[in-house]
């Protein structure tokens, strides 16, 4: 059916949608579902047409198998003749379910003989779809017509499903991606208790292997906790800084920074591996590609959660230090051992604005493009 047709179209009188129609000219294929005198249903492909008769729309089905030669030998047409209500529906699959949609049609069905009214317009608008048919001898073949349509559609954006690029303001998320920054020096104004569980809670949504979150977070909030926590690891920090040859004085002023940090920020958060969960392989490699993902995950959830206390204006600093003494960290806090510390996330208002680090321009970031 050409656009002017689709006009030519009269109003919805019994039901039959514009859009819906469009959408069943436009597709190629459809589900015929008949029944006999008795209910009993049979469902089979068709092609079809849209044709329009007396200014109402219909659709042309051409029988172009006819058992023994009689097309009444077909059940579809032994059903329509029986009990003319039918059904056809028409759809789209797409593997994103928004895309998803079907029009359903039902009709009252007939089997128009050649020479009949309409017979001749169903078989050129079949022939316009379709040209297989250009080359078959229909003329001396009935044609079923279906009349009196009425539609119902349903899509998958009908779910309130959108698409991704409308989701969420872009530039917003720009705005919190490259605002946030590590911040090293807090003040000692409080942070209110359900900003850090709302954080946590953000952390929980980054993606995982299997799904299976291989990650728990330890909350350090009171003051003889934090202490104890940063003499601990300022012990094992001294003897490493030691090691490397670094000299007393600078050894103990980087110390100092460190544990001021750590008494001052209102909370500190150890983001630990979890892998109870994980899968286990008889070979080694596997096995670390396994906790490889685990430890890739914990980056995405430590991100998610400084992504969230940024938005709610609090800012955190990623401190490696559990790292490097995991055993330390988990004794002074009482820790499972099969939580293993793998850093410590320092969180409160900033004492000042920090210098933000330059980032690589994309071009940089992009070193192969296929
Ligand atoms: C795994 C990891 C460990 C880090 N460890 C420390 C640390 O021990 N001390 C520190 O001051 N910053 C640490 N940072 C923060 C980085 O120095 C900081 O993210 C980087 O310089 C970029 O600056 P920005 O976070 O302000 O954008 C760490 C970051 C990551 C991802």
């Amino acid at each position: 059916m050409s656009s002017g047709e689709a006009q030519r179209l009269a109003a919805p009188e019994r039901g039959a949608d514009l859009d819906d129609l469009a959408f069943i000219r436009d597709r190629r294929v459809g589900h015929l579902a008949t029944a006999d005198a008795g209910g009993k249903p049979s469902v089979v492909p068709v092609v079809y047409a849209l044709v329009v008769l007396d200014g109402d729309p219909a659709i042309a089905i051409a029988i172009d198998e006819k058992p023994k030669g009689d097309a009444r030998a077909l059940r579809r047409v032994r059903n329509i003749l029986e009990r003319p209500e039918v059904a056809l529906v028409v759809d789209d699959y797409h593997e994103d379910w928004r895309s998803l949609a079907w029009v359903l049609v039902r009709g009252a069905a007939s089997l128009i003989e050649p020479g009949s009214p309409g017979h001749a317009e169903a078989l050129t608008a079949l022939r316009l779809k379709y040209p297989q048919y250009g080359v078959m001898r229909l003329e001396a073949s009935p044609v079923i017509l279906i009349r009196n349509v009425s539609t119902t559609s349903w899509t998958g954006s009908d779910t309130g499903g959108e698409k991704p690029a409308e989701r969420f303001g872009r530039e917003e998320l720009a705005a919190l991606v490259r605002g946030r920054r590590s911040v090293r020096a807090f003040d000692t104004q409080p942070v209110p208790r359900p900003i850090v569980e709302e954080a946590i809670a953000a952390a929980g949504w980054a993606p995982s292997p299997h799904g299976r979150q291989p990650w728990r977070f330890v909350v350090v909030e009171s003051p003889e906790r934090r202490n104890a926590l940063a003499d601990a690891m300022a012990e094992t920090w001294r003897a490493q800084l030691r090691l490397d040859g670094q000299g007393r004085q600078i050894v103990e002023a980087r110390l100092e920074k460190s544990r001021d940090r750590l008494q001052r920020a209102p909370f500190l958060i150890i983001p630990c591996l979890y892998l109870a969960g994980l899968d286990v392989y008889p070979d080694p490699d596997r096995q670390r590609a396994e906790e490889t993902m685990a430890i890739q995950s914990l980056g995405a959830a430590v991100q998610n959660l400084l992504l969230s206390l940024y938005a709610a204006g609090v800012d955190g600093g990623w401190m490696c230090a559990p790292l490097f003494c995991p055993d330390v960290v988990q004794a002074v806090l009482g820790l499972d051992t099969a939580l293993k510390p793998h850093a410590l996330i320092a969180l409160g208002y900033a004492a000042s604005d920090p210098v933000r680090r330059p980032r690589l321009p994309l071009d940089e970031l992009i070193v192969d493009w296929q």
